[in-house]
Formats: structure tokens, C-alpha cells, sequence
């Protein structure tokens, strides 16, 4: 059984409750784009991919709710509820890319409103669809890298939950075991939301593989055991120089991976890289200080005590193995391979 996190159906947006997960499969109903940019907001949908989908689709409910007389009144709608979605979760890429490439999209309609409507849900449809083949070549191309045997680490979520579907870090993961490779995988728990500990683990689960989770500090003990001899993780943005922007706690395993010589891994679709920006320009997110201080609903830091919240990390290149993308496995040197895959 595989859960996907977004769907279209009908013209409403169905969304699986991520932080329900595990214990309750909940599906919220976003009918308007409001409750979709809440649901970004609160982390209820959440991953790069899957928030840039979710914020396709944001667009996609602001064209078809929209009562707009005229395409001027229309166009003002999207670009309004454009900057409200580009505040909601700073670091991951894939919400900016998707944000622009619809906007760059009814740029170029000529037609009236109902055909801006059109372009704009035709287009998320695309950016969703998109991914899930993404992923699947993700898949392929990162099943080549694992072995039979081999005891994988992973963080985060990366999987259908963190996507529209199949997932990238783990989608290599499940790619490989659908080639009939034996896996066992360790999921760091991912504090402070536990994306590991509740959804990755979840997700390998329902696949039945075999998984085991372990606190986030127990990373270097368990390479230095000899326990793990490959690390998958994902990336929610990747910069021209290669630096790998992921989940807070990223920078750690890359480092202890480095120590004991395991390979250190990054899928990503290309939509997560970002050409753009330079490393000291990349916003990393900061989270309220409750995701600390509570473990659940028990307050585990004493009031008043200062709390540091960042929920994203930079690996620089030389800590990285390869990025496996959907077209093909970037190798170092990172940057040079970079230019060579977006043509640059
Ligand atoms: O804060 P989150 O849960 O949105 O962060 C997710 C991650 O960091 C994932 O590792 C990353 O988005 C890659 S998902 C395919």
C-alpha cells in the first residue's frame, strides 16, 4: 500500500494529514486556497516536491474560485496568492520554481479568463505528473547504486509523502527492491517533527521493508558499528556549486559518512536545484521554538529558555558522493557536472 500526499480531484485539492501520520490516515478537502497555503504553513503536506505541487495547485484553486470579470482582475488574484505561497516555507526551491513557472505560463495567454483558468490547472496537472515520472527515473537510475545487502541510511521523509508520489531517496530504495534487492534500512527519527521516526518509517512499512529507527545522535555510532555501508537522503535545494540544502541534521551524517568512508548519496528531480542563488543568499527556515520545547504534548525544555530552531542544513560538495536526478547521476566535481546536465 502506497499513500499519495496530493490529488485533483474534482476541483478541490485532497491532501493527506502528515501530521496525523502514523496513527490516523486523515485526508483534508482544500477547497480553497486559503485552507491549501494553511496546510503548507502548519506542515500538514510537506517536502520539497510535494509543496511545490501543493503550491501548483494553490494557484490552480485561486484560477477556478476566482469570480474575476476581467483578466486583469484575474491576473492581480494569482499574483497575489503567488507572494502569499512564497512566504509560507522559505528554503525548499521546488515552491518557488513551481510558483513561477505557472506564473511565467499565463504570461503568455492571449485569450480571456476562462483560458488563464485553463493554462493554470492544466499546468499544475503537469507539474504533479511530472514528478511522479521524475521519481520513477530517480528510481531507476539510483537502484544501480545499491546492492543486495546493503544496510542503508536515511533522513527525513523522502518518500510518496515527501512527493506527489515514489518519492527520490527513498524512491531508490523502493526502485531497488522492486529489482528484487534485499535492503535494510536505518531511518534517523528527525527531530524535532519526526518525519523519520513517523513517515519513513510508515512508508517502509507498508512496503514491508525492513527498517529500523534510530535517534538522530546515534548516527555515528551505528556507522562506526559497521551497521550502515550506503546513505540515501534527499535535498530541498541544490545550488549551482553543488552545496545540498536538506533536512537540519544532513550536515552531521555527511560528516560522520566521510569519517568512516560510506558512500553519501542525494536524489533529487532537477526541479530542487537552483541556479540562481549563491550559498550566503539561501534562506534556511526558522521554526517556532514549541517544535523544541514540546516532545508531543509534554514540555521537555524548562520555560523561558532560549531555543534555536533551523530546520535545514548545507552540505557542502566534497562531502557528497553523487546526486542521482531524473536525468541521470551527477558525479563529481558537482559543479562541473551541474553546468553539463542544465546546459549552462
Ligand atoms: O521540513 P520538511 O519535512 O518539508 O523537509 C523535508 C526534507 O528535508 C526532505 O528531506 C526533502 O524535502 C527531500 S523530499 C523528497
Amino acid at each position: 500500500m502506497r499513500i499519495r500526499s496530493i490529488e485533483w480531484k474534482k476541483n478541490k485539492v485532497i491532501i493527506i494529514n502528515q501530521l496525523k501520520l502514523p496513527e490516523k490516515i486523515e485526508y483534508i478537502e482544500c477547497i480553497t486556497p486559503e485552507r491549501l497555503i494553511e496546510a503548507i504553513k502548519k506542515m500538514e503536506i510537506r517536502g520539497a516536491p510535494a509543496i511545490g505541487a501543493a503550491a501548483a495547485y494553490t494557484l490552480a484553486l485561486t484560477a477556478i474560485k476566482n469570480r474575476s470579470k476581467t483578466k486583469k482582475e484575474l491576473l492581480k488574484k494569482i499574483h497575489e496568492m503567488a507572494g502569499k505561497l512564497k512566504s509560507t516555507r522559505p528554503t525548499a526551491v521546488n515552491l518557488f520554481w513551481a510558483v513561477d513557472r505557472i506564473l511565467k505560463i499565463i504570461e503568455h495567454v492571449e485569450g480571456p479568463v476562462n483560458e488563464i483558468v485553463t493554462a493554470v490547472v492544466s499546468e499544475a496537472m503537469k507539474i504533479a505528473e511530472e514528478d511522479v515520472k521524475a521519481n520513477k527515473l530517480i528510481g531507476k537510475y539510483g537502484a544501480e547504486l545499491i546492492s543486495d545487502g546493503d544496510n542503508i541510511l536515511t533522513h527525513c521523509n523522502t518518500g510518496a509523502l515527501a512527493t506527489v508520489d515514489y518519492g527520490t531517496a527513498l524512491g531508490i530504495i523502493r526502485a531497488a527492491v522492486e529489482e528484487g534487492k534485499r535492503v535494510h534500512v536505518y531511518v534517523t527519527e528527525t527531530r524535532p517533527k519526526l518525519q523519520g521516526a513517523r513517515l519513513t518509517a510508515l512508508e517502509l512499512k507498508y512496503e514491508n521493508i525492513p527498517v529500523t529507527v534510530i535517534c538522530d545522535n546515534m548516527v555515528g555510532y551505528v556507522m562506526q558499528k559497521g551497521l550502515i555501508n550506503k546513505i540515501f537522503v534527499g535535498a530541498d535545494r541544490i545550488l549551482r556549486t553543488g552545496h545540498v540544502i536538506n533536512k537540519i541534521g544532513t550536515y552531521t551524517i555527511a560528516i560522520s559518512a566521510s569519517y568512516h568512508n560510506i558512500p553519501f548519496y542525494v536524489a533529487a528531480p532537477t526541479s530542487t536545484f537552483d541556479l540562481e542563488t549563491s550559498i550566503n543568499q539561501v534562506k534556511i527556515e526558522e521554526r517556532p521554538s514549541e517544535e523544541v520545547a514540546f516532545c508531543g504534548n509534554v514540555r521537555i525544555v524548562p520555560e523561558g529558555v532560549n531555543i534555536f530552531n533551523p530546520a535545514f542544513d548545507i552540505t557542502p560538495p566534497e562531502l557528497v558522493n553523487a546526486i542521482i536526478t531524473e536525468k541521470g547521476i551527477l558525479e563529481p566535481p558537482l559543479d562541473r557536472a551541474i553546468v553539463k546536465i542544465f546546459n549552462l
